[in-house]
């Protein structure tokens, strides 16, 4: 029976299981690009960016994490967006406390009273100066925290991803994030060897704006960059080569402008960074003792963090070393999960923590004071408890037990009835434990599935919109054939986005052979003309603007009138004779009439301009006026014909 060996292990991790079945302990990634939490027993709960917005003048912080980055950009300049994490180092200590302060007081303050204080695990850069690891830690604490306690990323990266970093045997991690790429070998619980270079996907972002920069005078926010990766990045040629647009300003014209790119340009632009990345795992190899390289190489090397989605980098990386190379799964969730799993068996992955360093700083021996207070306490429960279990087994077994045999076999009667109760509440506890566990890990799977769904929904508004756009296209085609003039199709590059001005501008200028006063098409009727052209661009006056003059006909009848465009979104049609019978509904066509005595004219006969949405008659008076709605839907135009009428 090993129920005996049990005995000594079995009863604290039974009082450390009870306490931590209410402690909501926390897993903190602190990362340069996103800050992920997760709570024990309910799995990863935040993801946000790790951006804080902050009113320049009054130095207050507005908002944090996910809201701050939308905030910027559509506030006043004075509102700045930091990233308080750049490169991997902590740039501005005060802000990251208050957002480590901000994450741990979302998932604890709301349960404050419910449950005790949570212990926390921080995972922070491994490049963190000794001052900077105690003031997280600090920042933990007074954010609430009972204890805290950090890792280095690679570490967690490595636990996260599932390698076996106790085992006597070599792993190796290598997480590629926003602001570093760390390499790490681990072993026996700790790091062997590691290597740190300031290099991630911001870097590959802005290899990126400056590709666009040099090769197309285009100049491009970081944002629009890091999109664009993500759509169509890769290390490594890919079967089957892509393309998007690059969308920015043209430094030369000062106009938005929107160039095709390849997968290929883009890999080429992001060179540099991959043969970085590349170069710091060849080098980690080199230093590595042998013994442990022979584990590596059967093993393989594990990517991790957001750069390990770019497409064909563990090819890369395979054929740059000649070793396997894995994609950790999910691994942008990899560090948090391992700081997860750690505060879940703090005893398992004790080795693995950042050693603790102790100071005069008076906070710290506050703390460390405190904490002591919290100890006592916490046996000041748990001792009485304890007491009392064995009272109640001992007033048990002299109920039982035949008591006048010699105290030394009374003794050890004593003892294996405890013995037994115990081991068997200490298993019920372990069955207890491992059901919880069950659930935590439905519960990740579940929240995977979710962000699964969620990518797969995007994907699908994705095809939709190319989809969309190939059957505009394809119409265009077809009108082109009909119209009599020569037509050159064209992309609507800008529009002006309060809808006040009634323009857009296209992909095309004079180099294409545009002139002012030529009509633009869509599939669906009308637009407007060519009011103002550069080489390569032209804006456009839409119909709807309340200098467009038309000449028109209703379909069917012989009504012709002059439509105007006016403030808003309809058109007015004036001048229809009352004695013509015109009803809603009726369609309105280009008349290719001249206009008053000697205007010819700018629009060809039969282009459809719109449906007429009301008749206004007017009382004494021959002609009725028409509210006329366009046919095209002007907000929404992608793909245009521009027709060479002069
Ligand atoms: N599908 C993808 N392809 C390429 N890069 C991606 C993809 N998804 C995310 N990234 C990049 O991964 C980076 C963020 O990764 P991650 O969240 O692991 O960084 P972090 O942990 O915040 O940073 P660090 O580890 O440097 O502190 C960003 O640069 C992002 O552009
Ligand atoms: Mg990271």
């Amino acid at each position: 029976m090993n129920a005996a060996p049990r005995l000594e292990g079995v009863s604290p991790s039974l009082f450390d299981g009870l306490f931590g079945l209410f402690s909501r302990d926390i897993g903190i990634d602190l990362g340069t690009a996103n800050t992920l939490v997760h709570v024990r027993g309910r799995g990863i709960v935040i993801a946000e960016p790790s951006v804080v917005a902050k009113d320049q003048r009054t130095g207050a912080v507005l908002a944090i994490g996910a809201e701050a980055k939308r905030m910027v950009g559509r506030t006043p300049a004075s509102i700045v967006a930091i990233r308080p994490l750049k490169d991997g180092v902590i740039s501005d200590f005060d802000i990251t406390e208050q957002m480590l302060n901000y994450f741990i007081r979302k998932v604890h303050g709301e349960r404050a009273l419910l449950y005790p204080r949570p212990r926390v695990i921080v995972g922070i850069p491994s490049g963190v100066t000794e001052v900077e690891k105690r003031a997280v830690q600090d920042a933990a604490i007074s954010a609430g925290a009972r204890w805290a306690r950090l890792v280095e990323e690679p570490m967690a990266a490595a636990i996260g991803a599932g390698l076996p970093v106790n085992e006597p045997t070599g792993s190796m991690i290598v997480d590629i994030g926003g602001g570093t790429t760390e390499v790490a070998v681990t072993s026996l619980g700790g790091i062997v060897i590691s290597r740190s270079i300031r290099i991630g996907g911001d870097e590959m972002d802005s290899d990126i704006v400056q590709y666009a920069r040099r090769e197309f005078n285009l100049l491009m926010g970081e944002r629009t960059a890091e999109d664009i990766k993500i759509a169509i990045g890769s290390a490594y040629p890919l079967d089957e080569e892509v393309s998007t647009y690059f969308r920015g300003r043209d430094l030369l014209t000062g106009l938005p402008r929107s160039i095709e790119v390849t997968s290929a340009q883009i890999r080429e632009a992001i060179e540099p960074s991959i043969e970085s990345i590349v170069e710091a795992i060849k080098q980690t190899i080199e230093e590595t003792p042998p013994e442990l390289i022979a584990d590596v190489m059967d093993q393989g090397i594990y990517l991790a963090g957001g750069g390990a989605l770019l497409r064909g980098l563990d090819t890369r990386v395979a054929e740059a070393t000649q070793m396997a190379v894995h994609v950790a799964e999910d691994p942008l969730t990899c560090v948090v999960r391992g700081c997860g799993m750690i505060v879940e068996d703090l005893v398992k992955y004790e080795r693995s923590l950042v050693m603790e360093t102790y100071s005069s700083n008076s906070r710290y021996l506050l703390r460390m004071a405190s904490f002591g207070r919290a100890r006592r306490n916490q046996s000041g429960v748990l001792r009485p408890f304890a007491l009392l279990v064995l009272v109640s087994l001992l007033l048990l077994l002299a109920r039982n037990t035949d008591v006048v045999r010699g105290s030394s076999t009374f003794l050890t009667q004593l003892l294996v009835p405890v013995q037994r109760v115990l081991a068997d509440v200490g298993a019920a506890g372990d069955r207890f434990a491992s059901a919880i566990s069950q659930i935590d890990r439905l519960r990740d799977d579940n929240a995977r599935l979710l962000t699964e769904n969620d990518r797969l929904t995007l994907e699908n508004v994705r095809l939709r919109e190319q989809a969309i756009a190939g059957q505009q296209a394809e119409r265009l085609l077809t009108l082109q054939r009909t119209v009599p003039f020569e037509s050159i199709p064209a992309l609507v590059i800008a529009r002006d986005p309060t809808g006040i001005l009634h323009t857009i501008v296209l992909g095309i200028g004079t180099d294409d052979g545009v002139k002012v006063g030529h009509v633009v098409l869509s599939d669906q009727g009308l637009v407007g003309r060519v009011s103002e052209v550069g080489t390569n661009y032209s804006k456009v006056l839409l119909v709807t603007d309340s200098s467009s003059v038309v000449s028109a006909l209703v379909q069917g009848s012989r009504a012709t009138g002059i439509v105007r465009g006016q403030f808003g979104d309809s058109l007015i049609m004036d001048w229809l004779l009352q004695t013509e019978p015109v009803k809603e509904g009726d369609v309105v066509i280009t008349a290719g009439l001249g206009i008053g005595d000697e205007l010819r004219s700018l629009y060809p006969k039969g282009l459809v301009i719109g449906t007429i949405a009301q008749i206004q008659t007017a009382q004494a008076a021959a002609y009725n006026r028409a509210i006329v709605t366009p046919a095209v839907d002007l907000r929404r135009l992608e793909h245009v014909l521009v027709v060479k009428t002069n």
